[in-house]
């Protein structure tokens, strides 16, 4: 499996392309057009350029990586990769356009992979051309430090098509973990539960921002609060994500809280807005309540 392709040029797509690319992977990227994906590109060389600064990679393994990735004009050039990852918008329509334009190019033994972090797999499948070759295939922010890949089966997926994806996984260095097709997989079935119960106790008046960010993060030891990883997920997704769970399983346990909600609809997303729990305009971020 010597070309991977990588639909999305944006934050995981890009870390995608640049983990691959630096395990030796020729990496073909794709964007809504050339442009984007030059952009994608252009970033991953900046990522590479501070790892060359802080002496964790030399030179020429920079320019080694940067080398294997091409950005291409259009999912139409997918056709020579034998594994292509899609790590767009995390909305079912524009997954489901993506692998119809994919599915017409696709090579015969190529798998066709998806990074949701909680879209149904097996439901996903049914717009790929094989849903034997079709699996989920879960990175996590920021994707060259996080140390793990969640690989999901459909109902549809091959053996052989889990065991070839576990084998790039592991060639990245990530640890692999096999999740059922269930809502949210493993690690947003359970973190999740807890970012939406921070946001019921800021909204119960419980505590202020700081200190539930602060209780976690030194009484857990977790390395951000869960308001502070909320913003940096983006509340929106954090909310799609937490309905996914609670209409996924039916049980109440699962309703988002009314905070999260109203964020959402007022557009504070976190630090993609520059305002979500903090207000990230200034030089640091500011708690704003
Ligand atoms: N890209 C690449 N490297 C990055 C980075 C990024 N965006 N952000 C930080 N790093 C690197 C830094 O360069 C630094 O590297 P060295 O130790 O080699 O110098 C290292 O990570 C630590 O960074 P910092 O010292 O700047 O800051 P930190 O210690 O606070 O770490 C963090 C930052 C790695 C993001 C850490 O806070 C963390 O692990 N947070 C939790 C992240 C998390 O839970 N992610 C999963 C989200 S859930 C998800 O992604 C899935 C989903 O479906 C929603």
């Amino acid at each position: 499996m010597e070309t991977v392709g990588v639909i999305g040029a944006g934050q995981m797509g890009a870390g995608i392309a640049q983990v691959s690319a630096q395990a030796g992977y020729r990496v073909l990227l794709s964007d809504v057009s050339r442009a984007q994906a030059e952009k994608g590109k252009a970033g991953i060389a900046k990522a590479l350029d501070r790892l060359v600064a802080k002496e964790k990679i030399a030179a020429d393994a920079r320019d080694a990586a940067l080398a294997l990735i091409e950005p291409v004009e259009s999912t139409d050039a997918m056709g020579e990769a034998a594994l292509v990852i899609e790590a767009a918008t995390e909305r079912e329509a524009i997954k489901r356009a993506i692998f119809e334009s994919v599915g017409r190019v696709l090579g015969p033994d190529a798998i066709l992979a998806s990074n949701t972090s909680s879209i149904p797999i097996t439901r996903l499948a049914q717009a790929t051309p094989d849903p034997a070759r079709f699996v989920g295939v879960h990175f996590f922010n920021p994707v060259p430090v996080m140390g793990l890949i969640e690989l999901i089966r459909g109902l549809a997926t091959a053996d052989a098509t889990v065991a070839r994806v576990e084998a790039y996984a592991q060639a990245l260095g990530k640890r692999v973990v096999r999740a059922n097709d269930a809502p949210g997989f493993i690690v947003n079935r359970v973190l999740m539960p807890m970012l939406n119960e921070a946001c019921f106790a800021l909204g119960e008046g419980v505590a202020t921002i700081p200190d539930i960010d602060a209780a976690c993060q030194l009484g857990l030891n977790h390395p951000m609060g869960p308001l502070t990883l909320a913003d940096f997920i983006g509340l929106d997704t954090c909310l799609e994500i937490t309905r996914v769970l609670f209409e996924g399983t039916g049980d109440p346990k699962f309703r988002p809280a009314p905070l999260l909600v109203k964020y959402v609809e007022a557009g504070w997303y976190g630090r993609k807005t520059k305002r979500g729990f903090y207000d990230y305009s200034g030089a640091e971020p500011v708690p704003t309540r």
